[in-house]
């Protein structure tokens, strides 16, 4: 029996199959000249750990020496006040504002929960305006003001929102709170804090597994209703 007669079973000419390949971007000049930019680097510290002894050249490469040299050459200067305190940094342009503040700073109040811009855990203030610190590169707030939970209260004087969170219960294993408070008090400042409706809307990009939602809008709108300048 001719195959011929089951054209759909043997198609005639078949679509090739799409590669991985097929949809990667064209490569760039700049790739290139950042290629090759890091390869020089990499190579000339590896040159002269050789030109000193064998021995030492192969105690540079055991301890990625190449990487760790090249990494110092890529940094870049970040200078941005942050809870108040102006800081001088070096670092990678890759790092994220949320890396730089909780490994760079000790800063940990901030939360890595997704790193994915889901979860809210990350949530800071830049310039007055909420955004989540694991979607914000660190050189992207050069020269602006960071403020994060450790930077909310007044000495021993808790802000607000923070009583608040207390006071309603508004937390139980509290991973989630210091991204929900950040965004809370930004959620009243933005004047959208009205209705149970539009907090629940306007506090929606923080997520609490513990699911401690009705309490922290009763927070909220105690806050709101207090009618204090936060
Ligand atoms: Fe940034 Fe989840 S850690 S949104
Ligand atoms: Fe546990 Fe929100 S209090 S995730």
């Amino acid at each position: 029996m001719s195959l011929q007669k089951f054209p759909n079973l043997y198609p005639a000419k078949q679509k090739p199959m799409e590669t991985e390949k097929n949809h990667s971007r064209p490569v760039e000049e700049s790739d290139v000249k950042d290629n090759s930019r890091r390869d020089f680097l990499k190579k000339s510290a590896l040159i002269t750990a050789a030109a000193l002894t064998p021995v030492a050249a192969a105690k540079a490469a055991e301890l990625h020496l190449d990487e760790r040299i090249a990494g110092v050459f890529e940094k870049m200067p970040l200078n941005v006040e942050i809870n108040g305190v102006a800081h001088n940094l070096m670092v990678e342009p890759r790092s994220t504002l949320l890396d730089i503040l909780r490994e760079q700073l000790d800063l940990t109040g901030t939360k890595k929960g997704c790193d994915l811009g889901q979860c809210g855990a990350c949530t800071v203030h830049v310039d007055g305006h909420r955004v989540n610190s694991c979607l914000t590169l660190g050189i992207m707030v050069n020269g602006k003001k960071v403020t994060t939970i450790e930077g909310l209260a007044k000495g021993n004087q808790l802000h607000p929102m923070q009583e608040a969170f207390l006071k309603h219960d508004g937390f139980q294993c509290g991973y989630c709170t210091p991204g929900q408070i950040m965004s809370a008090v930004a959620c009243v400042r933005e004047g959208h804090a009205n209705s149970e409706l539009e907090i629940r809307e306007y506090m929606s990009g923080n997520i609490c597994r513990c699911g401690a939602y009705p309490n922290i809008v009763n927070a909220i709108q105690e806050v709101k209703e207090g009618g204090l300048a936060i």
